[in-house]
């Protein structure tokens, strides 16, 4: 057991596709069970099952443990044509699962949320599965909630079918609580697309960090271990600022040899410098307790790394991040550079089998953010992962 803490909830640090996913696998063996609190089908996570490769969105990825409970709350919209699929998808291709128990209270993305995201989201790069549309219609009181599903003509066949798996999930998970069960909080997307602390209004339209873990599952717990998932460099998909971006074949060697491309849109994703700015930001606004840094064998080979530590506006050197997107467009990152290591790392089980150099890179992170870095991926598999 890596801490005493009974409850953990994970956060994507940066704009999403940290590789949250592996972090809650190696996670979700300490826990019984597993929370998705907000978003949809814009997460996408990808679950191999006899050496073939499964895209999942909805279903937490938790999914492949018997013994455990996976849970969609009441602060996710759910496409409920997409859910059904996901689950015949998993009956068919994986002979024990968890058991799979869906909020009454989470909300209906609809055909017409789904069409008007595709014609409307494009300035704002969504992945165009209504989102936005369905989280307006929540907040402007004109949604419709899961237990009324079978109200939808568009949905009879979904309605049948999702119906038993539908609870009222606070209830069930206060109960597990008393019970002495521990919950692992999974969130989607990231700090930096969250809709209140992320770089609006290039965001999702949901509360990605732990504000998030607790409206969206109307529980609290006052005990929470707080991981932030880094990966190594930074990535971004769809619009918006990104300070660190690699515009040059730096950039294009990151997206190939770490395959950044969206898993539920495949667009190619934007890459570039780790930016410890942001990563500062993450933590406090999540209250961070350790960093689980991923993809870290994707950096491997190059000639040097370097870390952003602040922004400079104006000769002003900046170490916060703004609220003023406008502000953003006229700053250049800080950078520290460090030697990079050619040592293959993907075997390296230890922090002392890791290369000084890489070592070196992980300390800087720490040193920079004041935060521990506690797990270290290595590689793809669900075995190269350092932890400390
Ligand atoms: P929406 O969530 O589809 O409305 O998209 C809003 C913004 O969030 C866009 O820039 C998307 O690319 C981004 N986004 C949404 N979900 C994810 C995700 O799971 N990973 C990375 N980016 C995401």
């Amino acid at each position: 057991m890596y801490t005493n803490t009974m409850h953990t909830g994970v956060v994507g640090t940066q704009w999403g596709d940290e590789g949250k996913g592996k972090i809650i696998d190696f996670l979700a063996r300490e826990h019984d069970i597993i929370i998705r609190c907000q978003g949809g089908n814009n997460a996408g996570h990808t679950i191999v099952v006899d050496g073939q490769r499964f895209p999942f969105h909805l279903i937490p990825s938790a999914v492949l443990y018997p013994d455990k409970v996976c849970v969609l709350g009441n602060g996710m919209v759910i496409n409920p044509r997409v859910l059904v699929e996901e689950l015949s998808r998993l009956e068919s291709k994986v002979e024990q699962h968890a058991k799979i128990v869906i909020s009454s209270r989470a909300h209906v993305i609809t055909s017409q949320h789904v069409q008007e995201d595709v014609e409307n989201g494009k300035h704002l790069g969504t992945t165009g599965r209504g989102i936005g549309p369905a989280y307006r219609d929540k907040i402007i009181r004109a949604g419709t909630r899961m237990l009324d599903l079978q109200t939808f003509e568009e949905y009879k066949e979904e309605a049948r079918i999702l119906m038993p798996f539908v609870q009222d999930t606070s209830l069930f998970l206060y109960d597990a609580l008393q019970q002495g069960k521990r919950l692992l909080f999974e969130g989607a997307q990231a700090t930096m697309l969250d809709i209140d602390h992320g770089t609006y209004p290039f965001v999702t339209s949901s509360n990605t960090g732990v504000g998030g873990f607790f409206t969206g599952t109307g529980i609290f717990v006052k005990q929470l271990d707080v991981v932030g998932v880094v990966k190594a460099y930074t990535t971004r998909v769809g619009t918006g600022p990104f300070v660190t971006e690699l515009l040059d074949s730096l950039g294009d060697s990151l997206r190939e040899k770490g395959y950044e491309y969206g898993t539920t849109t495949g667009r190619p994703r934007r890459c570039g410098w780790l930016d410890t700015v942001v990563l500062r930001y993450a933590k406090r606004i999540n209250a961070i307790d350790r960093f689980a840094l991923t993809k870290l064998d994707v950096l491997t080979g190059l000639s040097e790394v370097k870390i952003c530590d602040a922004y400079l506006f104006e000769g002003t050197e900046m170490k916060e991040f703004p609220a003023d997107l406008k502000l953003l467009d006229g700053v250049t990152p800080v950078y520290t550079t460090l030697p990079c290591w050619t040592e293959d790392i993907s075997r390296c089980r230890t922090f002392g089998d890791l290369p000084t150099n890489a070592q070196k890179y992980v300390c800087k992170i720490e040193q920079l953010t004041g935060v521990q870095v506690s797990f270290i991926g290595v590689g793809p598999g669900r075995e190269a992962l350092i932890v400390r």
